[in-house]
């Protein structure tokens, strides 16, 4: 205890005295600071210093106010920024295999999808990410189940989402899930989402509640549908080069302090989902400009039909073995 206070002055003095860090760290992500992304990151940021003594300072921008979507992707490849996590859906250009957690309703609840993370399947993904030698593939963070929402019709059945425009992000299966309930999906991003719902560009949208409601999107849509029907998570990753350069014992630090961050973003996102739906009943009760939509089994299962015809489109480019894997998973 005494030697973590410690560490926390000398990292304090080092930063208010000016001192330069032997290594800058920055970090960008694209969601709002109290996300559990958000609040994992600035953990980080926190934790590494502590454990480095100040010798790593770490630099943590939110809301994709250094780097948006399409962006981040780039900027770490070129060690602009040394740590990002995008959601999984991002990461279709260098690994397309890992597409399969945008798959509609391949995760029965979240002990199966965190076998499937922590698991082989899990692990194949991240070395497909660390085969392109560009970063590597830390740890899986999650944001949780993505939910449908709507500014013109309320998503009930399957056909109501025929002819609407739906935001996604840049994931080929994202698409092809719009497409079989005969949307019209079109990439946007994330920092785009808000105006582009207020000024009728796309009807509507998936998210997990976390960012649905900390990025005000229910401002902007009538109606949220608790379809459950996929799954957004994130996978963290570095800059290989700006790692292989770190002493082997501030690589330690990192690391430890990156298993610290992922147990805390878990941890987070597990109490989000009831924090983040309270807030969102008492909204749209309070304003009466939401409608809140629970799907019953029955109505699960119909959307469930509907998009699941889309797993054989995606069996070269994932591999259909991963996916029955995946399935298979206790
Ligand atoms: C999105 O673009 O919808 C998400 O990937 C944003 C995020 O990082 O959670």
């Amino acid at each position: 205890m005494k030697k973590l206070v410690l560490g926390t002055i000398t990292a304090a003095m080092i930063a208010t005295a000016g001192l330069a860090a032997d290594y800058t760290m920055k970090v960008s992500h694209v969601v709002s600071a109290s996300t559990p992304k958000g609040k994992a990151a600035d953990f980080f940021e926190k934790r590494v210093e502590e454990l480095t003594g100040g010798k790593i300072d770490v630099q943590v921008f939110p809301n994709s106010q250094l780097y948006g979507d399409g962006e981040e992707m780039k900027a770490l490849v070129m060690n602009n920024v040394q740590l990002i996590m995008p959601s999984l859906s991002k990461f279709t250009s260098v690994a397309p295999q890992m597409q399969l957690f945008d798959l509609p309703f391949i995760f029965r609840d979240k002990t199966h999808l965190y076998n499937v993370m922590d698991g082989e399947v899990g692990a194949v993904l991240k070395s497909k990410v660390d085969e392109k030698r560009q970063m590597i593939a830390l740890d899986y963070w999650d944001a949780g189940f993505k939910h449908l929402s709507s500014s013109t019709k309320a998503l009930v059945k399957p056909e109501d989402a025929a002819g609407m425009k739906f935001r996604i992000q840049s994931s080929k299966v994202l698409e092809a899930q719009f497409k079989s309930v005969g949307g019209n999906p079109q990439v946007l991003p994330f920092s785009e989402v808000y105006s582009a719902l207020q000024q009728g560009v796309v009807d509507g949208t998936e998210n997990p509640l976390s960012n649905f409601y900390t990025k005000k999107f229910h401002e902007v849509q009538s109606s949220l549908t608790l379809s459950q029907h996929g799954y957004l998570g994130y996978l963290v990753v570095m800059n290989e080069q700006f790692w292989n350069k770190l002493p082997k014992d501030l690589q330690a630090n990192v690391a430890q302090a990156m298993k610290e961050a992922t147990k805390l973003e878990r941890e987070e996102s597990m109490k989000e989902d009831a924090l983040m739906m309270e807030s969102l009943t008492k909204y749209a009760k309070d304003t009466n400009k939401l409608q809140i939509i629970e799907l019953n089994d029955a109505q699960k299962q119909e959307w469930k039909k509907a998009m699941s015809v889309i797993y054989p489109q995606f069996y070269d480019v994932i591999g259909e073995d991963l996916i029955k894997k995946a399935i298979d998973t206790k």
